[in-house]
């Protein structure tokens, strides 16, 4: 099938991002494919596998990342839609990190646990980072409803929902210390 202008225009052009604080720079149609979807891009290309895929049609969550400081579903956006932004993925967390932590305090198997395979686990958490980038204080009905396109085959959605309320104490608690 023939290519059109806008397809021949695209393919030629250079596009740059952040991914997790390193700056990449592409040539579609040599480095990527003008229809590479980004959650491909990042697992495929830079190695990013915390980037989870499983429905790649908007409806699980697993692909959440950060885009300039939102969450957006990597499955559902094209990797030359991304240019010029900055990308977070699980990988670019810090060890610090309050979510992660939140969720590794509450992985023992059991009712409660907010972890059990954990393939939904890097979705959850760039989701919760979102939220509380938003709005450092959701109520439970808040936490319910941000984390609501998120999809956890393990039903441990009592204990994400746990992890992410104690992820907020954790930070506003770090906010303040850092202010003393
Ligand atoms: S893989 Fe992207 S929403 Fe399910
Ligand atoms: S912990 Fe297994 S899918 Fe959520």
């Amino acid at each position: 099938m023939e290519k059109t202008n806008q397809e021949l225009k695209r393919e030629e052009e250079i596009i740059q991002f952040k991914v997790n604080g390193r700056d990449y720079q592409f040539t579609v149609g040599r480095d990527l494919e003008p229809q590479e979807t980004l959650s491909s891009f990042l697992r495929e290309r830079l190695g990013l596998t915390g980037v989870k895929v499983s429905c790649e049609q908007g409806a699980c969550g697993a692909c959440t990342i950060l885009l300039n400081g939102e969450s957006v579903l990597s499955c559902m956006m094209l990797a030359v839609e991304a240019d010029g932004g900055e990308i977070v993925t699980i990988e670019g967390l810090n060890q610090e990190d309050e979510v992660v932590n939140s969720f590794v305090e509450m992985c023992e198997p059991g009712f409660g646990t907010a972890m059990q395979c954990g393939f939904c686990t890097p979705g959850f958490i760039m989701e919760a980072h979102s939220l509380l980038n938003k709005n450092p204080n959701p109520s439970p009905d808040e936490i319910k409803e941000g984390l609501s396109g998120h999809i956890c085959r393990c039903g441990c959605y009592h204990g994400i929902e746990k992890a992410v309320e104690n992820a907020a104490v954790l930070i506003m608690k770090k906010g303040v210390e850092s202010d003393v």
